[in-house]
């Protein structure tokens, strides 16, 4: 596991981006795994700026989402198809159809995860996965108690979990109790992972992801596992390593 400590978010974003666009020098099909949250915000404005300024294409690249709440209706401001899209594809040449999420709504939702998992594998796996980190340690939805095996399934969220994601929604009462999500099985197959994490408020689940044991209660721990990772940190989430 590769640690970086740098200065500021700005940066953060800058040595991700580093990473994407070398990625798609080399392999103009690439398959890129994005997640939502706030902490991925930087890379993915300083890929916009690539873009418009003819650095970086990503018109023949494909993108597999993480995870997705249940319930919200579809066109959903929260609804994690639609943040991907006005945060970063929309703003990018991606072409739509190449940008895929798990279904929150299906009638039969066992089979549309199993159908997931085979479209991820059928366009030969993630080869950058970008993620971010809750502050109890959770990577995608994958809560403390995941199996370090789990596949793309559905998820209840813990309470601090939905308390932390209240912010974008008008009350607690509005943050959906159950998500689809990958499993840390899957996360953990993409070639590459790069998680990024700022702030003081992720100090503590980052130590546990550095330098705790590899355990279920601290999901993103699983990515010790991991041959190539990439944790891009400030001096804020650094501050108890
Ligand atoms: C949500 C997402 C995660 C994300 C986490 C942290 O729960 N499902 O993928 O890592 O929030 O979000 P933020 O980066 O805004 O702190």
């Amino acid at each position: 596991m590769e640690i970086v400590i740098l200065p500021n978010t700005a940066e953060v974003g800058r040595l991700a981006a580093d990473q994407i666009e070398s990625l798609l020098a080399g392999k103009a099909h690439a398959v890129l795994g994005l997640a939502t949250g706030s902490s991925p915000l930087p890379i993915y404005r300083e890929l916009e700026q690539r873009y418009q300024s003819g650095t970086v294409s990503f018109a023949r690249a494909r993108a597999f989402t993480l995870d997705e709440y249940v319930g919200l209706p579809d066109g959903h401001p929260e609804q994690y198809r639609e943040v991907i899209r006005k945060e970063f594809t929309d703003k990018v040449d991606f072409d739509p159809a190449n940008v895929h999420g798990p279904a929150g709504n299906a009638a039969g939702t066992h089979y549309a995860c199993q159908a997931y998992e085979k479209a991820v594998q059928a366009a030969g796996g993630v080869d950058l996965q970008i993620l971010g980190i809750g502050t109890d340690g959770h990577i995608g939805f994958n809560e403390p108690g995941s199996s370090l095996a789990s596949r793309t399934r559905i998820k209840t969220l813990t309470e601090q979990t939905r308390r932390d994601n209240a912010r974008f929604f008008d009350s607690l009462d509005e943050v959906p109790r159950h998500v689809v999500t990958q499993g840390l099985g899957t996360i953990l197959e993409a070639s590459h992972i790069l998680l990024a994490a700022t702030g003081a408020n992720k100090a503590q689940a980052v130590r546990h992801l550095v330098e705790g044991p590899v355990s279920a209660l601290c999901p993103a721990s699983a990515l010790q596992l991991h041959p190539h990772v990439t944790v891009l940190l400030d001096d804020a989430a650094a501050s108890q390593l």
